[in-house]
């Protein structure tokens, strides 16, 4: 009977434990959060971040807009965006930009690996082309500087649009539609070329931007456009999740290279990053930080396209990211990568993993729906 009573009791208190724990976050904890939350960024809680590293306060998005282009440099842009949606700059008039940078993608593919000329597919992953404007370097190793030298990448690119640039101005002149467009852009009688096209691409593609999400409003006051899991998830990722390290400021990135773990560095498929460009035996393995804005539209995710599952990434952080071990001949090799001294493993459960999630859902909104451009015709009649 005494037996009895205890283990009631006992049972009783497991119970009372678990309907506890399952009620998730006391109301007060979260009550108090919002309330440091919105006070002005610059009293929230301090941010976990590391000695020596150089970070800004996540901010609402800033436009620029128009005010500071002078007419020819949005002429350029309305003539790039042509381009950038135009097969013919492919070598089998099938591949345009827009075929692995798609707007109503958030200007990805959906793809692991990307796919291009003759169903090749290339090693990486095509990344969201928003909010580069601010861009110092481009690509996933930051192999180009300028986002004209970036267009002229993709076209040469034998698994992108594989086309001869010695040839293209010449084939893009005989399209007659386009000759309006260039002289708008260049002035009349100008002659264009390889330049003037990479240019005018350029020109568009700086001005793609993605949209005032759920957190911008709540930046700008509307202080119910965050939900509480979501200004919690908030909390954790300028905190013990430690994300804000490196993707800070108003694009969620920092301008800088960080080697999680995955340069496969030995094997067939490796992939050494920045290393191939500095030739700097520390850049191994470096990739450069991606913007996390519309993030929950652009997967799979990473430079390979390894994630397609937000739980699963989120997961892999959580156990400081794979920490690859030298195998044993490679024991002496002094160029082995160190994976990034700002991941550790991280003390958040799985609540708190679904809040950071959902924190990212609020930095993410659907694209407005983009009309495609009518393209420049052969029969000037038209
Ligand atoms: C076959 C698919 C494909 C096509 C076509 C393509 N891209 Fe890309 N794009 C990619 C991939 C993949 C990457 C990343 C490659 C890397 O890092 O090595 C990329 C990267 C970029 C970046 C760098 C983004 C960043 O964050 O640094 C820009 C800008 C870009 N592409 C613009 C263009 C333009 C402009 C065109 C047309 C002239 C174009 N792309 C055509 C797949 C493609
Ligand atoms: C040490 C710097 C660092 C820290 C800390 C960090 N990240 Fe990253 N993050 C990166 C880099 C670099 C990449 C790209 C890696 C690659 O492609 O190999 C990345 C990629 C991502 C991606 C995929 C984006 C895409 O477009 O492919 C997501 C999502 C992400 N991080 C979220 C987070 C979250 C959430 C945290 C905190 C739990 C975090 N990161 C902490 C540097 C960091």
């Amino acid at each position: 009977m005494k037996y009895k009573v205890i283990s009631l009791l006992f049972l009783s208190y497991i119970l009372l434990i678990s309907i506890s724990f399952k009620a998730g976050v006391p109301e007060e904890f979260l009550k108090s959060l919002r309330a440091q939350y919105e006070k002005d960024p610059k009293e929230w809680p301090k941010p976990e971040v590391d000695s020596g590293i150089v970070w800004k306060e996540l901010a609402a998005m800033t436009y620029p807009g128009n005010s500071g282009r002078d007419s020819s440099s949005i002429k350029k842009a309305q003539l790039g965006k042509l381009l950038f949606f135009d097969p013919r700059l492919s070598s089998s008039n099938q591949i345009s930009c827009s075929s692995c940078h798609d707007p109503e993608m958030s200007w990805t593919d959906g793809r692991k690996l990307a796919i291009g000329h003759d169903h090749q597919s290339g090693i990486r992953n095509t990344p969201s082309i928003q909010n580069l404007a601010e861009n110092r370097l481009f690509l996933w190793d930051g192999r180009r500087n300028t986002l004209s030298a970036q267009a002229r990448e993709a076209m040469a690119n034998p698994v992108e649009m594989h086309v001869d640039l010695d040839q293209l101005p010449a084939k893009i002149r005989k399209i007659k539609g386009y000759k309006v467009y260039f002289e708008q852009a260049f002035g009349k009688g100008s002659k264009y070329g390889e330049e003037q096209i990479l240019e005018s691409i350029a020109a568009f593609v700086a001005g793609i931007s993605s949209r005032p999400t759920r957190f911008d409003n709540f930046m700008k006051g509307r202080k119910r456009a965050l939900s509480d899991q979501q200004i919690w998830g908030l909390h954790l990722f300028r905190t013990k999740a430690r994300c804000i390290n490196c993707h800070n400021g108003a694009m969620f990135n920092d301008g800088e290279f960080h080697n999680l773990g995955f340069s496969n560095y030995g094997k067939p498929n490796q992939d050494l990053g920045l290393y191939n460009i500095s030739g700097n035996p520390a850049d191994i393995g470096k990739f450069k930080t991606p913007s996390l804005r519309d993030v929950m539209r652009t997967s799979p995710w990473f430079h390979d396209g390894r994630f397609n599952e937000m739980e699963a990434l989120i997961n892999m952080y959580t156990a400081g990211m794979p920490q690859p071990k030298p195998r044993v001949a490679q024991i002496q090799d002094p160029n082995y990568p160190k994976s990034s001294p700002h991941l550790k493993k991280l003390d958040i459960n799985l609540e708190e993993r679904a809040a950071i999630i959902s924190f990212l859902t609020a930095i993410t909104t659907a694209p407005l729906e983009f009309k495609r451009p009518e393209l420049p015709s052969n029969d000037l009649k038209q």
